[in-house]
């Protein structure tokens, strides 16, 4: 089976399963595809989802800090885990060539496209560069990663993607991580903080619903890929945000009763009126919760980073002593 046909594979297996689950749910990681990431791109740009221009300023105003940071005498690899569009890297690719650092940047994706459009725009931009692009989900590319032992690597995961797990999930990633970390690499990653409940809920239901229509793509990739009917216009986004768990969640709701048929998998489900699918969770961070998560993985925290509302952190991780 090729890469994309075990993908397939899992996606139908994972709707088959959150479909007959009560309450329902579907992952926010297949909503994905060419239409899901340029929709992505699109919330990064809105002016209620704050995460990208916050991280973007953390990197901008420390580059030279973390240039010095990361750079090592026989050059290192910079390894990124859902590099998306790389706008905000940039600001630190462009830091590192303009200093000569020897290095070479490696970024992963989920999507072939975006890391087939990240590729062609650093060729563009800085010609010199050495790009080696993956597509594949993180899990599996982390195997891969241990391979890459003989210089020090920085491994970015930026966006606070991290944030899209439930906390077993994010410490088993952690730990996975720090498995094919050496005792001079350095994890860099990018964790969005609790604030004002508002800004939250803000964030994730936008004014113009471009999240509403990435959420709703979920459903266009089942009725798409396997021949279903799901009156996608029926489901309305919800977002509820929870300031004591700090976990904001994503739900489509269906507005009225209905039933779907699932050609490819052979299926039918019903949706009662006001009955929800779960897709996705955001969650928020603060000190403690990423202290202990990373102590729980194996790994501490020897810096971190924010802005100036304080919105957003980005922690340096290395394996612990
Ligand atoms: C990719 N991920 C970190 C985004 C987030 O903030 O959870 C996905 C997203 N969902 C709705 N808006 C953005």
């Amino acid at each position: 089976m090729t890469k994309q046909e075990t993908f397939q594979k899992e996606f139908e297996n994972h709707v088959k399963e959150g479909l007959t689950n009560f309450p329902k749910y579907l992952s926010s990681k297949y909503i994905y595809d060419d239409k899901g990431d340029k929709l992505f791109q699109q919330i990064m740009e809105l002016p209620e989802y704050y995460l990208t221009q916050s991280e973007y300023n953390i990197i901008d105003n420390h580059k030279i800090d973390l240039r010095q940071l990361f750079q090592a005498p026989g050059g290192f690899d910079l390894i990124e885990l859902g590099a998306g569009d790389g706008k905000k890297t940039k600001v630190l690719l462009k830091e590192l060539i303009e200093n000569q650092v020897d290095f070479i940047y490696k970024p992963i994706d989920i999507s072939q496209s975006s890391i087939n459009e990240l590729s062609a725009s650093l060729k563009n931009s800085f010609p010199t560069l050495h790009v080696q692009g993956e597509q594949g989900t993180y899990f599996a590319v982390l195997k891969e990663l241990a391979a890459y032992n003989k210089r020090p690597k920085v491994i970015l995961v930026l966006g606070s993607n991290i944030g899209n797990l439930q906390h077993p999930d994010a410490i088993d990633f952690l730990t996975q991580l720090k498995d094919v970390m050496g005792k001079d690499d350095i994890l860099f990653m990018g964790f969005d903080q609790k604030k004002n409940p508002l800004t939250i809920q803000n964030a994730y239901s936008d004014s113009q619903g471009v999240t509403q229509e990435f959420n709703r793509n979920l459903l266009h990739r089942v009725n798409k890929e396997m021949d279903a009917n799901f009156p996608v216009d029926l489901f309305e986004h919800w977002e509820a945000y929870n300031p004591e768990t700090g976990t904001a969640a994503s739900y489509l709701i269906a507005t009225q009763a209905c039933t779907v048929t699932i050609k490819a998998l052979q299926m039918e489900v019903s949706f009662d009126q006001w009955e929800t699918i779960h897709t996705e969770i955001s969650q928020k961070y603060d000190d403690n919760t990423v202290e202990w998560l990373a102590t729980t993985a194996g790994l501490q925290i020897t810096k971190s980073y924010t802005d100036d509302k304080q919105y957003f952190k980005n922690y340096i991780f290395k394996v612990k002593a």
